[in-house]
Parts: C-alpha cells; sequence; structure tokens
C-alpha cells in the first residue's frame, strides 16, 4: 500500500502528526538499511509516525517497489505513508528531513571525489526542489559521495533555504575513530567522548585524538603510543571506507545506515554536557576555515534544537597542519565544481 495510511491506534501511545522524511537513492544499499529503522521510530521515537517520500531515477522504480512491498510487508505502526517518486516536487514535498544518499558509490583504487564529475550535478536539481517544496523546518543530511561538496553544491542551489539547515555526513568517520580508540584501550566504544572529525569525508580527513576523551581522561593519557595515534589510528580511519569496499566489494551500507540516523538524532537531541559530535556544516570561519565551506566540526546541540559549532577548542601545531590539509581539499573540491554553485 501506498500514499496515506491510518497509523495504530490502541496501543496506548498518543501519536503526533506524521512527520515527512524526503530519502534519495531509496533502492540502494543504503536505503535498503535506512528505510526500515526509520520507519520503525529508530530517528524519532516510539510516538512520532513518519510518512516516507522515496525518491529514485526511473530506472530503479521496478526495485523500489519491492522495497515498498516490503515495508508494508513489515507492518510498521509508525509508519503513515509511503510515497515512491522519480519525481523531485513530489518527492521533497512537505519534507522535514531530507537524506540525500542518490548518487553512485566509488569503486576499489577511487578516491571519493573522483565522484564529483558523476554525481555533483545531481543535487543542483535536488536543492532547487528542495527549495521550492520542503517544509519551513526543513533540515538537509548529504551522505551520497563525495558529501561535503554534494552538499555544498545543494545548499548553494536552494535559494532561500538557511545555510544552517544543510549537513554532510561525518559520523560514520567518529563512530569508526571511537571504534579503534576502544578497542586499542580496551573499553567499551561508548566510553570514548569529545570525538571532531576534522574537514573533509575523504582520505584528508582528520580525527582529532588530541581532544577526545577516554571516560572522561584525554586519550593521549589512556593510549601513550603516540605514534600509533598519530600514524596507525588516523591512516586507519582515513581508509576505512576502501578497506569495506575491498573486503566485501561494495562500500559500506549497514553502518552508513546507522550513522545517518545517529547523526539526525543528535541534531534533534541535545548533547550531553560538556560533549560534542562530529558533521559537516556551513563554516562561518571558525577554526580558520573558510567561510562558505561544508567542512566537519565539533558540533552541540541546545535544548531547543538549535545546533553551534564548539568554539575554542585547542588546536595544536600537529592538528593545524591536518585540518588545514583538509580545508585545502575541500577549497580544491569547489574550484572544480564552480560551474554547479550559482554566482
Ligand atoms: P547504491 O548504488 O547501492 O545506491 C544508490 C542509489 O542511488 C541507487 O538505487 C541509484 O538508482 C540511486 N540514484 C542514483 N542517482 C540518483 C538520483 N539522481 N536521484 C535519486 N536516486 C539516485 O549506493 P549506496 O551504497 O546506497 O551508496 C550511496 C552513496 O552513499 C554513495 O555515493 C556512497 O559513496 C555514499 N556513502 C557515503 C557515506 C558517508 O559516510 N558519507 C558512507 C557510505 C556510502
Ligand atoms: C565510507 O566511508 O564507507 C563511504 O564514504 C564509502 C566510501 O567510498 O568509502
Amino acid at each position: 500500500m501506498t500514499g496515506q495510511r491510518p497509523t495504530a491506534k490502541g496501543n496506548g501511545i498518543v501519536m503526533k502528526d506524521p512527520i515527512t522524511v524526503s530519502i534519495t537513492g531509496a533502492a540502494g544499499q543504503i536505503g535498503y538499511s535506512l528505510l526500515f529503522r526509520i520507519a520503525s521510530g529508530a530517528i524519532f521515537g516510539p510516538d512520532q509516525p513518519v510518512h516516507l517520500k522515496l525518491i529514485e531515477i526511473e530506472p530503479a522504480m521496478g526495485a523500489l517497489a519491492g522495497t515498498v512491498m516490503e515495508l508494508d510487508d513489515c507492518a510498521f505502526p509508525l509508519l503513515a505513508g509511503v510515497t515512491p517518486t522519480a519525481d523531485l516536487d513530489e518527492g521533497f514535498a512537505g519534507a522535514s528531513l531530507a537524506l540525500l544518499v542518490g548518487s553512485i558509490p566509488r569503486k576499489e583504487g577511487m578516491e571519493r571525489n573522483d565522484l564529483l564529475g558523476i554525481n555533483g550535478k545531481i543535487f543542483t536539481g535536488q536543492g532547487e526542489a528542495i527549495a521550492r517544496n520542503a517544509a519551513g523546518d526543513i533540515r538537509v543530511v548529504v551522505i551520497g559521495n563525495p558529501c561535503n561538496t554534494n552538499c555544498l553544491i545543494a545548499m548553494n542551489n536552494a535559494s532561500g533555504v538557511d545555510r544552517d539547515r544543510f549537513f554532510a555526513m561525518t559520523r560514520l568517520d567518529e563512530n569508526r575513530a571511537k571504534s579503534q580508540l576502544a578497542a586499542k584501550a580496551g573499553v567499551h566504544a561508548n566510553a570514548v567522548s569529545n570525538l571532531c572529525i576534522w574537514g573533509n569525508h575523504s582520505a584528508t580527513q582528520y580525527p582529532d585524538f588530541v581532544n577526545a576523551r577516554i571516560a572522561g581522561t584525554p586519550v593521549t593519557e589512556v593510549i601513550e603510543d603516540r605514534a600509533w595515534l598519530e600514524d596507525d589510528f588516523i591512516t586507519t580511519v582515513q581508509q576505512r571506507g576502501s578497506a569495506i569496499i575491498k573486503a566485501r566489494g561494495a562500500s559500506s551500507a549497514a553502518s552508513a545506515a546507522n550513522a545517518a540516523i545517529d547523526t539526525v538524532r543528535s541534531l534533534l537531541t541535545p548533547t550531553a554536557e560538556g560533549d560534542w559530535f562530529s558533521v559537516a556544516v556551513c563554516s562561518a570561519g571558525q577554526y580558520g576555515i573558510d567561510s562558505g565551506l561544508i567542512a566537519s566540526m565539533p558540533i552541540r546541540t541546545d535544548d531547543n534544537g538549535n545546533w553551534s559549532v564548539v568554539e575554542g577548542i585547542e588546536i595544536d601545531d600537529f592538528s593545524r597542519g591536518k585540518i588545514d590539509a583538509s580545508v585545502q581539499e575541500l577549497r580544491e573540491e569547489r574550484e572544480a565544481v564552480s560551474d554547479l554553485i550559482p554566482a
């Protein structure tokens, strides 16, 4: 069944009005992990119905129909409606959340920005359609690679939508970094906090171990092997996407969907006292990062659901060099897509 459907009654939970969530690339690998978790309440909780607008290109509409059948077959109490479509205006109409996944993944031996020429142009029309159709409270999270610069393109083509509504996903990198540090220290990943990924979701990203903490103690005091932190740790996080492509023959999907859910939850939920999370946002010049670039930084969400960049974090010479290298790559990517960014 597609379109509007009645929401669950009689389970003792008072349901809110449905939220519209638009997801591009819904018939793809990430989509297959993402849709079912959103429909089961993983982002918005047990009292918030969702209407899913599933956007695909025409050749994938058949496969998408199969995914919609499976959504129907789950009988999710929170699924208020499903709209599969190849029409961007229909797909983004009334959206409060847009997850821009649809794009080509890289293959073994490629860097993510090798995809710019193929994927970049997808995000001009999507930015325009979001501006025409989305709800006033829209949040846009770009996952399709190279996600920072695709987000830059979408944002610059979404005339009239505030820049603070656009995000690119580096949460998978944060989760990977936490997991690596936890394994080295012999603790659960949950003990790692204050982990910022700086810059680009690429091989230049900088997972900041200098400011990260394990059970409240600086990582550098818990893990005294500085050479491991500066070399193996950073390289492992930077190259994790490639390692997964090599091992699976396909890029990460379930962990990427999980990180997308974590990202939105962190943007909607007050951040724990003293902590921060990673997502790429439009820089206003913080930490010497050029204004207007979509760069990953340490972010907090307040009690009213507003996010801000955490200022005043120590940047030592080692970190400065790493951040500058990633920002330089973002500048070069912006230059490479200048024809897709309206003057
Ligand atoms: P996939 O090939 O399995 O699925 C992509 C889907 O996008 C396909 O169904 C395709 O038909 C659809 N698509 C292509 N062009 C589209 C368009 N213009 N509009 C709507 N849909 C379109 O790929 P996947 O594994 O789901 O990965 C999707 C993207 O996410 C890739 O670019 C991948 O590199 C990226 N990714 C990013 C992260 C991250 O951390 N930011 C992590 C993993 C993957
Ligand atoms: C990842 O980090 O796993 C994704 O960006 C996919 C890729 O190309 O590495």
